[in-house]
């Protein structure tokens, strides 16, 4: 890889964007996930975290579910070029897993995330794999920018078959602001892969109430609190606290949520904002929703996006989706 690399910034992005999200979040007292993955030490901790605990990276029986649906998705593919775009791509692991199962085709990599340590490190792990030259970087936030698809479009070679990714990214954001967002960047022709947490067992609850573990832990704890301690929150000034709570209410929906609870009072203060906590007042930090099959469907379905197959691993603690906007047998053939 050179010692340089074009990243594209989208202005979802830019500094005034960010500022009006960040204060956003201070006023609504609840924490835009983008801002635990922002700065070079959030994102190692990040990735740490994601090494010690994340299903796909602890338990081969899980990393082999995300392989089998890399393959069986790859024989289903026209002949051509494909483009792997990597929505809320991370490290990258599980794009160049998939990356892996295109050898011998040319592929083209569209890194996109709101961390820019997270895009760069992604198009380095797929460098390993395929000509660096053929990785493009995006930062961008996929919750509001308006132009995402004409801007991937753009940058997506001609003929190319398109495979969308979104890996572990239906649990972090409200349904009703990422899907149609998402379901606006699936042509009828792409692949969407998607992924998601699910809780084990028959009963939703109970395994909800299983993985908690995965979340309430020290180095989860760790990683939340680097937001706040930006900001000069310390970790004695509140107490951070998990619940499984249904949202929105009466949806069924279940999260595993983290919240700092106040203990003393605390000025917070961005530029010339301020924010004031008293104690007993609440920051919410965190959610992770867990899905059953059934529930990713069924989310799925009223943005016009069908799911044509899915992988389970034997734990069923995770799922891959093969999804798309214009199902299987309703297409020609290349
Ligand atoms: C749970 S991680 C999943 C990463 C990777 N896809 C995987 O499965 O390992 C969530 C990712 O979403 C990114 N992210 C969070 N909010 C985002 C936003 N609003 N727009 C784009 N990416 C975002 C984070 O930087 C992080 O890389």
């Amino acid at each position: 890889m050179s010692s340089t690399i074009n990243v594209f910034i989208h202005s979802s992005q830019f500094p005034d964007a960010v500022r009006k999200d960040l204060l956003e979040s201070m006023r609504r007292r609840a924490v835009n996930h983008k801002f635990h993955y922002d700065t070079i030490r959030q994102a190692q901790k990040w990735l740490c975290l994601h090494e010690t605990y994340s299903p796909a990276r602890t338990r081969p029986e899980v990393a082999n579910t995300y392989h089998q649906a890399f393959r069986q998705t790859v024989k289903r593919l026209g002949q051509g070029p494909v483009q792997v775009i990597g929505l809320g791509c991370g490290g990258g692991a599980k794009d160049c897993a998939l990356i892996r199962c295109l050898e011998g085709r040319t592929v083209h990599y569209r890194a996109v995330d709101v961390s820019t340590a997270l895009v760069l490190k992604a198009c380095q792990a797929a460098g390993e794999w395929m000509p660096p030259d053929r990785c493009l970087p995006l930062v961008c936030d996929l919750a509001t920018a308006e132009d995402l698809p004409a801007e991937i479009e753009e940058h997506s070679p001609s003929g190319s078959i398109r495979i969308l990714t979104f890996f572990g990214m239906l649990p972090n954001f409200e349904p009703a602001i990422i899907l149609p967002r998402l379901a606006a960047l699936v042509k009828p022709d792409d692949c969407l892969l998607c992924s998601a947490n699910l809780a084990p067992g028959d009963d939703y609850r109970q395994g909800v109430e299983r993985v908690r573990p995965l979340y309430d832990n020290a180095l989860t704890r760790d990683w939340l609190m680097t937001f706040l301690s930006d900001l000069g929150v310390e970790a004695d000034d509140g107490t951070m606290r998990f619940s499984i709570e249904e949202h929105p209410a009466g949806s069924g929906l279940l999260r595993i949520a983290a919240y700092f609870e106040f203990l003393r009072g605390k000025q917070v203060r961005i530029d010339s904002v301020n924010f004031d906590f008293q104690p007993s007042d609440v920051l919410r930090l965190f959610f992770s929703y867990r899905h059953t099959p059934a529930l990713v469907k069924d989310l799925l379905a009223p943005h016009g996006l069908s799911v044509d197959a899915q992988w389970i691993s034997p734990c069923g603690e995770e799922g891959v989706f093969l999804a798309s906007a214009r199902p299987w047998p309703d297409r020609l053939p290349k």
